[in-house]
């Protein structure tokens, strides 16, 4: 095997996480472009240090058969790189990047304190994401849509235990915790789907505890906004039967908040916080073992005949 073969595995394993729908490293919103720029800037700091530090070493090595007579010029010269090179330096270094990290760059992300012309609510459920809009009957699941280079304030908090709303092309990572709303700004500057996780441990399918945050044209987004707005087009009996228990369709007797509100159902891209692409087979087999699909979740398997099960699918699908 080639070196060049070896290293491939490895080297494509580290730039995967750089690449994507999630990525770290592609900022599309002031707040995160000054993250980014800092990320890249320390980055490289870090890069050149190793380097002088090993051309030291290195140079050391060479000269090992020579060493410099206590108090000649070579001492001297020595003396001066220490602290120079070890003491000085680092000192204006790391001042440099503790004022800017923590004074400009830690400000310029800081929670939104002016009231902005969009406002979401994100509530984490394990393992789902709740979307309510400002003040209007708008909730979605796992999804949310704004407006393109418009400031969003996402205000975020926690129906269980602790997680944590990350969109990394948007923003920093903010904690979802019980008892508390933290505040953060999305802003994005082109229309786009920016892919976001949850970033803290929350149990079994912390992993499956995606979101996107989904960029529209003003006109697209107020043309969503409304059609979200209507209740669902219908009720079903077999539905508010099985599953109104847990779920809520706007406009039918099935109106609890336990599971996702399901009112637009079939027009979201997927299923179970992006576990599964929303497709009618996808939806299928998601209705039938949801504990098959994502253990530990707590929609029940329920116990149906055939054709209610193609009844019930129906209806989802119906839910547009
Ligand atoms: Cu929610 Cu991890």
């Amino acid at each position: 095997m080639t070196r060049a073969a070896l290293l491939a595995p490895p080297l494509v394993l580290v730039l995967a996480g750089c690449g994507g729908n999630q990525n770290t490293v592609a900022p599309a919103g002031h707040d995160e472009r000054a993250i980014t720029q800092l990320f890249w800037v320390m980055l490289g700091v870090a890069c050149v240090g190793f380097g002088v530090i090993v051309t030291l070493l290195f140079l050391g090595w060479l000269r090992r058969e020579r060493p410099s007579l206590p108090g000649g010029r070579g001492e001297r010269a020595a003396t001066g790189v220490v602290i120079g090179l070890g003491v000085a330096l680092p000192i204006v270094l790391l001042v440099a990047l503790f004022v800017w990290s923590d004074l400009v760059v830690v400000n310029s992300v800081a929670a939104p304190t002016k009231p902005t012309p969009v406002t979401v609510r994100v509530i984490g459920h394990q393992w789902w994401w709740e979307v309510r809009y400002g003040n209007t009957r708008i909730v979605t699941a796992n999804e949310i849509h704004i407006p393109v280079r418009t400031e969003v304030t996402a205000i975020v908090t926690t129906k269980d235990v602790i997680h944590s709303f990350w969109v990394p092309e948007l923003n920093r990572k903010v904690d979802m915790i019980p008892g508390t709303a933290n505040r953060l700004l999305l802003r994005a500057d082109k229309p786009g789907v920016y892919r976001g996780q949850c970033a803290e441990f929350c149990g079994l399918q912390h992993a499956h505890m995606s979101v996107e945050v989904i960029a529209e044209p003003r006109a697209r987004y107020d043309a969503w906004l409304a059609r979200n707005a209507q209740p669902a087009p219908g009720a079903s009996s077999l539905f508010d039967a099985n599953c109104g228990g847990c779920h809520q369709v706007r406009g039918t007797p099935a109106h609890a908040g336990v599971g996702p509100d399901l009112t637009h159902f079939a027009s979201r891209r997927s299923i179970a916080a992006f576990t599964l692409p929303n497709t009618p087979s996808n939806l299928r087999e998601w209705l039938r073992d949801p504990q098959h699909v994502k253990p530990g979740n707590r929609m029940p398997n329920l116990e149906l005949s055939n054709a209610q099960w193609t009844a019930l699918q129906r209806y989802v699908e119906s839910l547009r």
